[in-house]
């Protein structure tokens, strides 16, 4: 297997090395084929990403991606989001569940849940149809029936390995896009025999912090669901500890939820975890389970062992939690 690595800015630097050292850890068969992208790539060259860059991704299996700082510039084009869009990595499916540590956070969910987010990956507002002007700016809100019915299939298919419970997340009593989003989400839900129910995404936004555990998969547009996700990450405990697949037909990438992370970049105090566990989403991907059910293994070892990072309440350093990780796989396959 091929993989594109691209690290990425901030602490991508970080995170991505530990997740390469799991999946060598456990034996998988891949060639490692680095790609530099990102906002560190456009201070020193002016460009972010070269058409290249995309024409390599598109030569490998799949990409592990670490993180992209975004800037609050109208001049920069997200690099992500244009990976997402040129690849038709169109579902981002985002895990959420409860651990079993205790984690010094406030907002952390009391009662175990388990849910996963489905978020259409190519469209909605995040579509690129945008313009600024002096006195007014546009952003083009284009839902189109390929793009719900596709991400409402992939939602029932992970809700039907699950507890069968799909709630669709609008705002249909407001925008006419969501109306039509809304309607196609029900229709794919009852063509594919999956129990839905619905919900407006102000009231989704309380009820996920209000009982958590009242979810299976969620489906949403791209930017609900974008919002929702860091939502979710308080409720595990950390962003630091989320993953997520964005997968097409074709092509996948595999990446934290969380971002670069400026703040504390270069400490060498990242959780890993995230990386780790997005490792772990490409390993089920390429239907390694065997593998990814190790690393799954190492990831509850090391958090048991209380070998957290300060996002956790702990002192471990980034390599701190991957040198054990990687140990315990070790000694796994003696
Ligand atoms: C994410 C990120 C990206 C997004 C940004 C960096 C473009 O927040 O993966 O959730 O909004 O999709
Ligand atoms: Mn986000």
């Amino acid at each position: 297997m091929k993989v594109a690595v691209i690290e990425g800015d901030g602490v991508g630097h970080e995170v991505i090395p530990p997740a390469l050292k799991v999946l060598k850890a456990v034996e998988l068969d891949f060639e490692i084929v680095p790609v530099e992208v990102g906002y560190g790539k456009w201070e020193r060259t002016g460009r972010a990403m070269d058409d290249n860059d995309l024409d390599v991704m598109r030569d490998c299996d799949c990409i592990l991606f670490g993180a992209i700082t975004t800037p609050n510039d109208p001049n920069y084009q997200s690099v992500l989001l244009r990976i997402r869009r040129e690849l038709d990595l169109y579902a981002n499916v985002r895990p959420f569940r409860s651990l079993n540590i205790p984690i010094d956070t406030p907002y952390v969910a009391k009662e175990p849940f388990d849910f996963i987010i489905v978020r259409e990956n190519t469209e909605g507002l995040y579509g690129g149809k945008e313009d600024i002007g002096e006195d007014r700016a546009t952003s083009m809100r284009t839902i189109t029936r390929k793009g719900s019915e596709r991400i409402a299939r992939t939602a029932c298919k992970i809700a039907k390995e699950r507890k069968n419970r799909l709630t669709i997340v609008h705002k249909a009593n407001v925008l006419k896009s969501c109306s039509f989003f809304r309607e196609l989400c029900i229709d794919v839900a009852q063509e594919d025999g999956v129990q839905y129910n619905e919900a407006l995404v102000d009231a989704m936004a309380y009820n996920l912090i209000l009982t958590p555990q009242k979810y299976d998969v969620l489906v949403a547009t791209n930017l609900f669901g974008d919002i929702l996700s860091d939502l979710s990450a308080a409720l595990v405990g950390s962003l630091g500890l989320c993953p997520s697949a964005n997968i097409g037909e074709k092509y996948a990438l595999f990446e934290p939820v969380h971002g670069s992370a400026p703040d504390i970049a270069g400490k060498g105090i990242a959780n890993p975890l995230a990386a780790i566990l997005s490792a772990k989403m490409m390993l089920e991907w390429a239907e390694e389970h065997e593998k990814a059910g190790l690393v799954q293994q190492a990831v509850n070892y090391v958090l048991e062992k209380g070998i957290k990072t300060t996002d956790l309440g702990g002192h471990a350093s980034t390599k701190d939690v991957s040198y054990a990780l990687v140990g315990y796989i070790a000694n796994l396959r003696k």
